[in-house]
């Protein structure tokens, strides 16, 4: 699961690269609902997975939900009803069936921390950062540890990415440099499609 502290950080983004680097099958599941636009697909309608997570609906209808991003890697949109409090069994429910036939779960949860059950159940919790002081400020009352961080590295920040570790509680997983290519991607609806070379290097450790 992949979260921020402040918009803007990048954390839709190293998600959705996270599942194209990652080897297939791959499910991304968007909490957040920018996952479509970063990855050039056209903006679905209907229900997604958030009406499926306040429902009782089968998890075979959470599949079905499914959108075709790449070979192998599929989405599962946001939808529209944001969800408040869901039992940690629904997110179980969830997790097991997106996971089945060993595919890889990534979860872009949005700004903030994930919920709680999620952050739980997942095998790590990203925390996708810039050298932020303000955004550092949120990570640390979050009041959620994430397993790792993800330092989107920008030029001229005086925040180490040490700095970082040491306030958040929690190891660099990965550092992923500011690169136009990978901006000019997401702008054209091209990173689904040609995920640039520059962030995959960047993201094997995460991967
Ligand atoms: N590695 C990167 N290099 C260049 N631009 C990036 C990179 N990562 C994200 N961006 C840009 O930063 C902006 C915010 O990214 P996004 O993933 O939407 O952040 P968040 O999901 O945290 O709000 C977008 O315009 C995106 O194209
Ligand atoms: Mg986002």
């Amino acid at each position: 699961v992949c979260w921020g502290a402040k918009g803007g950080s990048g954390t839709t983004v190293v998600a959705a690269a996270l599942g194209l680097c990652l080897p297939p099958p791959v499910m991304l599941v968007d909490l957040a609902g920018d996952m479509p636009a970063v990855l050039g697909l056209s903006e679905p309608a209907g229900p997604g997975v958030h009406e499926w997570l306040i429902s009782t609906a089968p998890a075979q209808q959470l599949l079905e939900l499914g959108v075709h991003v790449a070979a192998g890697v599929t989405l599962i949109p946001a939808g529209r009803h944001r969800t408040e409090e869901i039992g940690v069994e629904r997110w179980d429910t969830l997790v097991t069936a997106l996971t089945a036939d060993d595919h890889h779960l990534i979860v872009d949860a949005g700004t903030g921390p994930p919920p709680a059950a999620l952050h739980e159940l997942a095998d790590r919790s990203l925390l996708v950062i810039r050298a932020c002081y303000l955004a550092l400020r949120r990570a640390v009352t979050a009041g959620v540890c994430p397993s790792g961080v993800v330092l989107v590295d920008e030029p001229g920040r005086a925040l180490r990415a040490v700095d970082i570790e040491t306030a958040v509680g929690a190891p660099l997983v990965a550092t992923v440099a500011i690169d136009p290519t990978v901006a000019r991607a997401v702008d054209a609806g091209l990173l689904a499609s040609r995920l640039p070379r520059s962030i995959q290097r960047d993201l094997r450790g995460a991967a």
